[in-house]
């Protein structure tokens, strides 16, 4: 052991992030119950997670019936469940508009899926650089921190990451200006998260894509939290006419279940070799069950044409508050107050309501269940009309 460190009394759970000032026991639908028995309006849905709510009956009983027939087997066996939670994922990524995307690689994380977009990048064009945007967010595994543009949580790494060129987001000019020539792929969420909920414009997208194709550079959508019908579609991946090579998917794809995905065009799938790619949990039964009944609820429940119209709703309910903007679009959405959001973010929790802050300090983040009741929108908005500034 180095000799600065001491040995000292630590708790036996390695601290995180600064936790709620209460447990959490219980969740059903959009909320999540205390050990006193208060309710909470989640809002931040455990960090854009819970796409169907929490513990959605329908998501519950599937992940029950898959425990009791099997498990786990690992990628030694077909499991014709993995089979079907790849076709159900290419099936629903392809529902509302094509999005090239043809064959998946099951992983446990959004972080394992960048790290495998970026390497699968690097592998078939030979190039070591990577190109991402400035405040952008893909994860704390070695490539995925490549990118990263955090630099609290790169520090002291520095010499284990790879080349990365940081582009501003929505810069025409500097996209024109940039030589993609040597860079293996450009990684991007469509809207960024994490820095505030910044989305790229659609011309902007469009643009990226010609420029990284001309340059036989591939170009990587992280959906981590895009994904999965919160923005009102499938993915972003095929929208404005722009289809990446590789998607990357997690948080709330299985409901909760840890589980990443990296969906590959299908030119890029056809040049992965087998062996290439590979995970020992990554698409175990459980994981797929909870995928198959999640998009099972997406579609059945109508969720991603709830989230267009629950947006509407939040960004009418908002005007005349100290909201100045909502970000964003259906349900990633950033709540823009001037002067600063986290007085705002203690009201609302002293209110009962959940939300997330942001690396913006004037953004608070909204990532709620996709099936968020009325009740859940018009207690967001009762309590956000009664904040008064200077609180
Ligand atoms: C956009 C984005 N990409 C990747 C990740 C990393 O996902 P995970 O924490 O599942 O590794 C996150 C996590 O917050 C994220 O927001």
């Amino acid at each position: 052991m180095p000799t600065h460190l001491q040995s000292a009394t630590v708790p036996a759970l390695q601290p995180t992030y600064a936790p709620y000032p209460f447990p959490i026991l219980r969740g059903e639908g959009d909320r999540v119950f205390d050990d006193q028995g208060n309710t909470y309006f989640d809002f931040y849905g455990g960090h854009c997670v819970c796409s169907t709510g929490h513990s959605h009956p329908k998501v519950a009983a599937a992940i029950a019936r898959q425990a009791k027939e099997l498990i786990f087997y690992s990628t030694a066996a077909d499991l014709p469940i993995r089979t079907q939670a790849a076709e159900g994922l290419i099936q629903f990524a392809n529902s509302d508009q094509p999005s090239g995307l043809a064959s998946v690689f099951f992983c446990n994380s959004g972080a394992e899926a960048n790290e495998n977009a970026l390497k699968v990048a690097a592998k078939l064009t030979g190039r070591t650089r990577f190109a991402a945007f400035q405040g952008g967010w893909h994860g704390r595994t070695t490539l995925a921190l490549s990118v990263t543009d955090d630099p609290k949580i790169t520090v002291g790494l520095e010499s284990f990451l790879a080349p990365c060129d940081r582009l501003p987001l929505n810069d025409l000019a500097a996209l024109e200006a940039f030589d993609f020539s040597g860079t293996a792929a450009v990684i991007l969420e469509p809207v960024q998260s994490m820095s505030g909920i910044r989305p790229a414009a659609p011309e902007f997208l469009r643009a990226l894509r010609a420029r990284t194709q001309a340059a036989g550079c591939m170009l990587i959508f992280d959906e981590v939290q895009t994904g999965v019908g919160r923005l009102g579609h499938p993915y972003v991946a095929g929208l404005h006419g722009v289809q990446p090579d590789l998607v990357t998917s997690a948080k709330g794809i299985a409901s909760g279940v840890p589980m990443g995905a990296l969906l590959l065009s299908g030119a890029v799938a056809a040049a992965v070799k087998s062996g290439d790619l590979g995970s020992t949990f990554g698409g175990g039964p459980l994981a797929c069950a909870a995928l198959l009944a999640t998009l099972q609820v997406i579609l059945e429940e109508g969720l991603m044409s709830k989230a267009l119209i629950l947006e509407d709703m939040i960004r009418q309910g908002l005007k005349g508050t100290c909201v100045a903007e909502v970000l964003g679009t259906g349900l990633l959405l950033g709540l823009k107050v001037p002067g600063g959001a986290a007085k705002l973010k203690a009201h609302l929790m002293k209110q009962r309501i959940l939300v997330g802050g942001s690396g913006d300090p004037e953004v608070l983040r909204l990532m709620p269940p996709l099936n968020l009741s009325l009740v859940a929108v018009s207690a967001l908005l009762d309590a956000v009309h009664s904040f008064k500034q200077g609180n």
